[in-house]
């Protein structure tokens, strides 16, 4: 199925270990990846990585947006051998070296898993940009992308309002490859946008090219909504 929920990345935010089980218990059939961010990897540790994704047969994004030197980087991915991730990500602002030596760490302990560059966090605006970077939103992801291109890393995080302007420096480097698109920042049209400022459907989003979307909120406190795929579409 190229659309619909086998394409929601499910954030496993706000949850004890219990409270995730329990939600897993009840909807993990409809599922088929889930995000693990810092927030449950830091308190319940590689273990339950693997646990989640054996007892409930899902994928894993392990979503730690590692950002260091490119040596501490590929040690701490080197650290996660052997565990059924289907998904890492990295801070493309960490630089190209440390996105090599990500990838080589990943080729060598995480054959299997895609690596994903975080563009600009959906957090940041305009003023943190400048603040940060003496630069504007979109001049930041420009760089960046480039750079995500350039290395030919996997995918990347980004917001949905970025997509057009991604695919759009794809043709300008005339690139024979297309990074996989992931996108936080989704909400259903009747939903609220919580601490998310800028929001876009899930069709919205894969209108725009989104390969796959995180969402979390939107589906965790109305786990209804994971029966009714047409929302997802
Ligand atoms: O609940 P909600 O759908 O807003 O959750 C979005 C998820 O996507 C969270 O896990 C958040 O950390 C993540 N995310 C984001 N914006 C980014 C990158 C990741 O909201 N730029």
């Amino acid at each position: 199925m190229e659309r619909g929920i086998s394409k929601v990345m499910l954030a496993l935010d706000n949850m004890t270990d219990q409270e995730i089980r329990e939600f897993l218990n009840a909807h993990g059939a409809l599922l088929k990846i889930v995000k693990i961010g810092m927030e449950a990897f830091y308190r319940y540790g590689p273990s339950f990585v693997a646990e989640i994704s054996k007892q409930y047969g899902l994928e894993i994004f392990l979503d730690l947006k590692l950002h260091d030197i490119p040596n501490t980087v590929s040690k701490a991915i080197h650290s996660l051998k052997g565990l059924p991730i289907a998904f890492l990500t990295i801070h493309l602002s960490g630089g190209e070296k440390m996105i090599r030596a990500a990838q080589l760490a990943m080729h060598e302990s995480l054959p299997k898993a895609k690596l994903l560059g975080v563009s600009v966090l959906t957090s940041l605006d305009e003023e943190d940009c400048q603040k940060i970077w003496q630069r504007n939103t979109d001049e930041v992801f420009h760089s960046l992308y480039e750079m995500a291109l350039k290395s030919e890393i996997d995918g990347i995080v980004c917001s949905g309002f970025e997509l057009a302007q991604a695919f759009e420096i794809e043709r300008a480097n005339n690139s024979q490859r297309a990074p996989i698109k992931v996108c936080p920042g989704i909400r259903f049209e009747n939903s609220t946008k919580d601490d998310q400022s800028r929001v876009m459907t899930p069709k919205e989003a894969f209108d725009k090219g989104a390969n796959y979307l995180v969402m979390g909120r939107a589906i965790t406190t109305n786990p209804k909504c994971l029966t009714q795929v047409e929302l997802f579409t």
